[in-house]
């Protein structure tokens, strides 16, 4: 063996073995690049679901936030003159739904012995005593005037056996609404009483689903919490909030907050894209489903029962655009500018309304 071709085969060999550990690193660096791609990928796949699952939280927050459930649920000023006599009181008194609160009203008692408030032959479970009439209706007369002093006292009769009376329940959950309402949004008191009175107003519902009254509190409660809570919560409890819509719809169809509150629903719903929808989907074994129709059969609803209300009138057009429909958006655009606005958030949609005419009144 020449020396030269032991020189060249020891280089060939080497270079075989050099050329292997190249490709080694080679390929390990490729590797630790595919690595860091994967990473990166997974990375950017990330940001992606969080920002479509922000969009789905921004779509959501289209159904009415506690703050817009309360205006709901209180006189609108101006309202009064613009509706026929017999809706003129106040949704929070509930007087509609409960001709003794008229009688209590115009009552001259103040505030009923403490000794009839409990009517001892009506005892329910056995715990305490079931409230009697009379005592309901102070309940109810207190709450539109002192919530306050409503809850402190409702809460004493819960804490003394009152905690699976749902007429105690559901009253205590509006009070709760009631001074929650005079909390500013981002108070950490406003969250603590609304989801303390969603407990009150899911127990009683729990107990007693068949009293429109109790069905509708459950559902204001349970809608105005989905503002306080986060994104998995907010879409679970968003159908809970639905089903109790449905429900207290199915003993009074003609419930105008409530239909306006179940179109807002099911429009934010409606109008989340394919693609949002699937990234709520990858998160939530019944993702919400709703058509812009179901939308706008309750607005219409709505309308027929409270007619000249700006914001519901401006839902309705939102939804004819949805469908492509100018000419009924057109028609109801109209219908809201011919009202009267009486706050800032009407002279807005107003604002809107004008602007949607201009772009699709042709
Ligand atoms: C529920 O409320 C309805 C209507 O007030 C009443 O007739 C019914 O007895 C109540 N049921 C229970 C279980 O309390
Ligand atoms: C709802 O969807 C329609 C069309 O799909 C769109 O024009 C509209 O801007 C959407 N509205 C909201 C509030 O996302």
């Amino acid at each position: 063996m020449s020396e030269s071709s032991l020189n060249w085969k020891t280089f060939a060999m080497m270079s075989v073995a050099g050329g292997g550990v190249a490709l080694l690193i080679w390929q390990t660096a490729q590797i630790r690049k595919m690595q860091d791609d994967c990473t990166r990928l997974r990375e950017e796949l990330r940001t992606m679901h969080e920002e479509m699952m922000d969009r789905v939280e921004r779509r959501l927050a289209t159904v009415p936030s506690g703050d817009q459930l309360e205006k709901l649920t209180r006189i609108p000023s101006g309202f009064l003159q613009s509706v026929p006599s017999w809706t003129t009181q106040s949704i929070c008194s509930d007087d509609m739904y409960d001709d003794a609160n008229e009688e209590w009203y115009n009552s001259p008692i103040v505030s009923p012995p403490s000794s009839s408030l409990f009517d001892p032959s009506s005892s329910s479970a056995g715990d305490a005593p079931a409230l009697t009439q009379v005592a309901m209706d102070a309940l109810d007369k207190l709450i539109d005037d002192n919530p306050q002093k409503a809850y402190d006292d409702m809460k004493k009769m819960y804490s003394e056996g009152s905690s699976k009376d749902a007429e105690v329940l559901w009253r205590l959950a509006k009070a709760c609404h009631c001074i929650a309402g005079d909390y500013d949004r981002k108070n950490p008191k406003k969250k603590e009483l609304i989801l303390e009175g969603r407990g009150y107003a899911q127990s009683a519902a729990s107990i007693n689903d068949t009293k429109f009254i109790i069905v509708k509190w459950a559902a204001i409660l349970t809608g105005s919490a989905t503002d306080h809570v986060g994104m998995k919560e907010k879409i679970e409890q968003g159908s809970v909030f639905k089903a109790y819509l449905d429900k207290a719809l199915a003993m009074d169809a003609k419930e105008y907050s409530l239909l306006h509150m179940r179109g807002r629903y099911a429009f934010s719903v409606a109008n989340l894209s394919w693609l949002e929808r699937k990234a709520a989907a990858a998160f939530f074994a019944t993702p919400p489903e709703a058509t812009i129709d179901e939308a706008l059969r309750d607005f219409l609803a709505a309308n027929t029962v409270r007619g000249k209300w700006i914001e519901n009138l401006v839902y309705i057009a939102r939804c004819y655009i949805t469908k492509k429909d100018s000419k009924n958006a057109v028609l109801y655009l109209n219908e809201a500018l011919s009202v009267a606005p009486t706050d800032d958030s009407e002279k807005e949609l107003l604002e809107e309304a004008r602007g949607l005419v201009k772009k699709h009144g042709g």
